[in-house]
């Protein structure tokens, strides 16, 4: 296990310069170490960021299912993989072994195979987060099916756009899910996804709720029935190493989602590697993340990472709020969680709350605790080491983003000393630097710039899927030879790195990654308005909140603002989810622009965030006496 574990600070220094000096022989170890191959890579690494193409492990084969599954039964059948506590605490936990995972998948994957899903074939899961949600994540990749999986709180509209963008054959969802005290009609939504996906040949329907529902006659069939018939066996597709495993949504500047595609060897060998380390993974831990497997944080550690390294894994079907509280701390009391990975906007809303809900459990086994999503507050940061890890339990931040399939930068848990609000330092082979506003590199500490990436760890995204030229103009034209996050950064004296938030036009609002334009666009679609810019302004508990200011057009000049306010936030749930919803709309005569018609939304942002002393010279603008009017009537 020499480069797998790392035990302390000295080692970490010790492991990260090998892993520079030679990033092939350092990954080449790694892969040769710790997984299953059918087939070895003819090379470990060819690559041009310019072009840009990225291939890892090129020439091997393999399975990830073998590697997440059937390797570990001999000696973990009976361990629990998943450990599924659901949304109503009086519904008893289940306990999923690797033995029964394996069952589950394969018959699952015999079910997609009947359904004629074949090698390469796009699958779009929309389903809550029960078990059947990570067993057909796997079922997709043990017949090498590419995954697509929809957070279950995207709208009918968001959800269409994204099977047609991948042109998918086959929906899995449930009759509907239970989130704290309600229950949400999923297949509904599907039923009015698909009246505009022409290519949706069967939709698989996941009974949860037991509510009624529509079903096609020829398009829709129960799971169940048909999982009871399929064979407990299936034979694992044998993949490229750079085949594609999924396709994972994430916004961008412009309107259009972006379909993230990532391959097989490299992001199983990363996910693999980072969960061991950023989480000190040991066997017997219980670790439980309580991300949704619909975001990137769920497929790399909930299901890929811990499972690849045969742990055990929490899957929480709930809310931290239902039915009190306490409910976050009550399950690591009941389970044993000894890390426990979570938002800060978790903490933050739980931080508000009495302390008795976290005080009355017993939280000594945890070991490790993880943050992610979003820049973590200091006050954030204390509560959390204080009254969740009784200080005694490390606090990774760890740093990355669907795009980067694994965490990049992080604490390595009792190695890297914590610094509160810092993700600290580079995982192994990652090779950050901070660049200028003219394209050079910052080199020394206690620095700040652009925070790019200069060489390609395993599990980067490969493309963005049917567009390869856009992931070439969103993360590889700004910095030549360089992959461009989209955030900022600055780095202390010892090197630390603390990431300050976005620099372009996505808005980090609980921990969601919401673009503006998909938003404007939205609100452009309400008959009465004109004209629309979103930015973002501090709030306490979601990190972020958004701020509207729209023109309306003549014809809306009369309704009534409540009214059309509430109309409004009706069309974004629609079209994007409740996720994306309008803490404040202001109704604005115009919208400071450059002479070139760019809206200026520096401005607009310190209107929101009512820091309108210094806005900087506004006499270049093509209406200066906008923003005057705009403050005046701001919310
Ligand atoms: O701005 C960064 C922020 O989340 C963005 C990525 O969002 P997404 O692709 O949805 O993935 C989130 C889960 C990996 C990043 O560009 N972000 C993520 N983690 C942190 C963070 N900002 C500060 N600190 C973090 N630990």
């Amino acid at each position: 296990m020499s480069n797998y574990h790392i035990k302390h600070l000295e080692e970490y220094f010790q492991v990260y310069r090998k892993s520079v000096r030679n990033p092939e022989a350092f990954w080449e170890e790694v892969a040769e170490e710790h997984f299953f191959w059918r087939k070895r890579w003819d090379s470990v690494l060819e690559w041009d960021f310019t072009k840009p193409e990225i291939k890892w492990f090129d020439g091997a084969q393999l399975n990830i299912t073998e590697n997440c599954i059937d390797r570990h039964l001999r000696s973990r059948g009976d361990k629990t993989a998943i450990l599924f506590e659901p949304n109503d605490p009086k519904e008893e936990a289940q306990h999923i072994t690797y033995h029964d995972l394996h069952e589950r998948v394969c018959k699952f994957a015999n079910v997609l195979k009947d359904q004629g899903v074949k090698k390469g074939d796009r699958v779009v899961i929309y389903l809550p987060m029960i078990p059947e949600l990570a067993v057909s994540v796997l079922a997709c990749a043990r017949i090498g099916a590419i995954h697509s999986v929809v957070f279950a709180g995207f709208s009918s509209t968001a959800l269409a756009t994204r099977i047609n963008d991948c042109e998918a054959k086959i929906v899995i969802t449930s009759d509907g899910s239970f989130r704290g005290n309600k229950t949400i009609d999923l297949k509904g939504i599907v039923d009015e996804a698909l009246k505009q996906c022409p290519g949706i040949g069967s939709v698989l329907v996941a009974k949860r709720t037991g509510a009624k529902i529509d079903m096609m006659e020829g398009r829709d069939h129960w799971l169940q029935p048909l999982l009871d018939k399929a064979y407990a066996d299936c034979v694992p597709e044998i993949m490229e190493a750079e085949d594609p495993l999924f396709i994972l949504y994430t916004s961008g500047s412009t309107g259009r989602p972006k379909g993230m595609m990532h391959t097989t060897a490299g992001y199983m060998v990363y996910t693999a590697y980072t969960f061991k380390n950023a989480f000190q993974y040991r066997e017997d831990d219980i670790y439980w993340c309580t991300a949704d497997i619909g975001w990137i944080t769920g497929h790399s550690y909930i299901v890929y990472g811990p499972l690849v390294n045969g742990a055990t894994t929490v899957m929480f079907e709930g809310v931290p709020s239902y039915p009190d509280f306490g409910r976050f701390w009550e399950v690591v009391e009941k389970h044993k969680v000894t890390q426990f990975y979570t938002a800060p906007t978790a903490i933050r809303a739980l931080a508000k709350e009495n302390l008795d809900f976290v005080t009355k459990y017993d939280l000594s086994s945890l070991k490790v605790l993880g943050t992610v999503g979003e820049p973590i507050n200091e006050e954030a940061w204390h509560w959390y080491n204080d009254h969740v890890g009784d200080k005694k339990c490390p606090i990774v931040d760890t740093w990355w983003q669907t795009e980067t399939g694994g965490i990049l930068i992080s604490p390595i848990p009792f190695s890297t000393p914590t610094k509160p609000t810092y993700a600290t330092l580079p995982m192994p082979g990652v090779q950050p630097a901070l660049m200028d506003e003219n394209g050079k590199e910052i080199k020394g500490n206690q620095v700040d710039g652009r925070l790019c990436i200069k060489f390609p760890w395993p599990s980067i995204a490969r493309t963005i899927w049917g567009d390869h030229q856009r992931y070439k103009d969103t993360y590889f034209s700004a910095f030549e030879g360089k992959y461009f996050t989209g955030d900022g950064a600055l780095r202390d004296e010892v090197g630390y790195y603390r990431i300050t938030g976005r620099v372009d036009d996505v808005i980090i609002v609980s921990g969601h990654n919401l673009g503006t334009a998909p938003i404007e666009d939205a609100i452009n679609e309400h008959p009465a308005v004109a004209e629309s810019a979103i930015v973002g302004f501090p709030h306490d508990v979601k990190g972020n909140a958004l701020y509207g200011y729209v023109i309306l057009k003549e014809t809306g000049e009369s309704r009534d603002r409540d009214n059309l306010k509430k109309e409004i936030n009706q069309m974004i749930t629609e079209h994007i989810g409740p996720i994306a919803k309008l803490d404040k709309i202001q109704f604005v005569p115009g919208l400071p622009k450059t002479r070139s018609g760019k809206i200026m939304r520096r401005i607009l942002r310190k209107i929101a965030s009512k820091e309108t002393d210094n806005l900087g010279d506004i006499s270049t603008l093509l209406n200066p006496e906008v923003v005057e009017q705009i403050i005046e009537e701001s919310l």
